[in-house]
């Protein structure tokens, strides 16, 4: 009787700790999701598993902090300039539009949003900007 009363607690124990393990913040931080950590971690009950989405570019480019930590490269200034004059900057970085949709969004900007058109030297230079950092073909 004693035996068998200890083997059942024994087991008892055993199964509540396998189905507390992954219940554990141990055990959801392991997954990478950590609940007390703000804003931060892997959270599969959120879109895109909570993280933030198609802010950065997939390269490692160096961002600029003076230029709205826009990546660093041939372009940036004229991008900054023209497309920081009527909004921000995020509603172009947050952008992953194929190239040909850049283009129609230049056209866009001009004809229905009142955007000064550019030379055709500056035009290239902002658009090959744009689909080099922030277009879906790459
Ligand atoms: C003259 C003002 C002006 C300039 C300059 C300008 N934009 Fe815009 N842009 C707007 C306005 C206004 C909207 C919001 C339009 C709307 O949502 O109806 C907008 C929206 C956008 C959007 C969001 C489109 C969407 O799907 O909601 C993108 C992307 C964009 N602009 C890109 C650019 C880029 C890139 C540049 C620089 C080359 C630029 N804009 C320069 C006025 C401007």
């Amino acid at each position: 009787m004693q035996n068998r009363l200890r083997r059942a607690a024994r087991a008892t124990a055993l199964l509540a700790s396998l189905l507390a393990l992954p219940l554990t913040p141990a055990g959801l931080a392991a997954q990478g999701f950590d609940p007390m950590r703000p804003g931060g971690g892997f959270n599969p009950m959120l879109p895109g598993g909570g993280q933030p989405s198609g802010t950065a570019p997939a390269d490692d480019v160096p961002r600029n902090p003076d230029f709205a930590d826009l990546p660093d490269t041939p372009g940036m200034e004229d991008t900054y300039y023209l497309c920081s004059a009527c909004h921000s900057l995020d509603i172009v970085t947050q952008q992953r539009l194929t190239d040909a949709r850049w283009d129609y969004t230049w056209t866009w900007m001009v004809e229905q949003q009142g955007m000064a058109e550019m030379d055709a030297e500056t035009k290239e230079t902002i658009l090959s900007y744009l689909k080099r950092h922030f277009s879906s073909e790459r």
